[in-house]
């Protein structure tokens, strides 16, 4: 079987992080989450992350050659010699084309883009509601997915933060940068048929179950 290299593409809210989680349960695959790895940086205060807070604090996106380093950095590793999953990475053209350049220099091409689409109220009510685990990043919502003790993540017992980025003017400005800057990709990775959209509006499970099946039918189309 040859490797299974994704991006997880959608607005802000729409499940990336949730699905990535399963994903990678699901496929034992490194995952790359960009805006894990920002926030990361920002908390270490290092050079990157303190650059980066001033964007992402306004909902903006950081410059392109800040982040571009850092996925060329993680996918030039052994790690991904089985495949890797991207969330929120590209998130405009010119970083689909630095990741065209890259993945070309490591003799490796994409298998799928995973659009999860939701629209922009659901985002609203699904940011609204995120807390995230301090200590290993699971996700929760108050209402549509809420932990056993508010404040307290079920699978680790540690603390619940809310971002820094989900209040109500920021998600606003997320999702018009999304539109702006991310959206244009689409018809890019439909346009070289490598786009799968899948309706993020779902509950959880029923989303999760649309992409293993859809990466099950890509698995079956590669063995024929
Ligand atoms: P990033 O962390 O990537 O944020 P984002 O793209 O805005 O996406 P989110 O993480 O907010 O949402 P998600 O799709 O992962 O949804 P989740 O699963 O959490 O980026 C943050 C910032 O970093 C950017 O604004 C930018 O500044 C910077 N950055 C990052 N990458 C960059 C790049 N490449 N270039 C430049 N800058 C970059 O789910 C959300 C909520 O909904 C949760 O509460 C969850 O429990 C709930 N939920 C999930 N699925 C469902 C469902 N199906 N039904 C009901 N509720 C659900
Ligand atoms: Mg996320």
């Amino acid at each position: 079987m040859s490797d299974l290299n994704l991006i997880l593409l959608g607005p802000p809210g729409s499940g990336k992080g949730t699905q990535g989680e399963r994903l990678t349960e699901d496929f034992d695959l490194p995952y790359f989450a960009t805006g894990d790895i920002l926030r990361a940086a920002v908390r270490d205060s290092t050079e990157i992350g303190l650059e980066a807070k001033r964007y992402m604090d306004g909902g903006n996106l950081v410059p392109d050659q800040v982040i571009v380093e850092v996925v060329a950095e993680a996918l030039d590793d052994e790690a991904t010699a089985d495949g890797f999953i991207l969330d929120g990475f590209p998130r405009t053209l010119g970083q689909a084309d630095a990741l065209d350049a890259e993945l070309k220099r490591l003799d490796r091409a994409l298998t799928a883009v995973i659009l999860i689409d939701a629209s922009d109220e659901e985002v609203h009510r699904r940011l609204g509601g995120r807390r995230t685990c301090r200590k290993n990043g699971h996700i929760f919502h108050v209402t549509f997915d809420p932990p056993k003790n508010a404040g307290v993540c079920d699978v680790c017992g540690a603390e619940l933060y809310v971002r820094d980025d989900d209040k109500p003017e920021t998600i606003t400005n997320r999702l018009k940068v999304y539109h702006d800057q991310t959206e244009p990709l689409v018809g890019r990775y439909r346009e070289l048929g490598l786009l799968k959209r899948v309706e993020g509006s779902l509950p959880p499970d029923q989303v999760g179950d649309r992409i293993r099946a859809l990466l099950a039918t890509l698995r079956m189309e590669e063995e024929l």
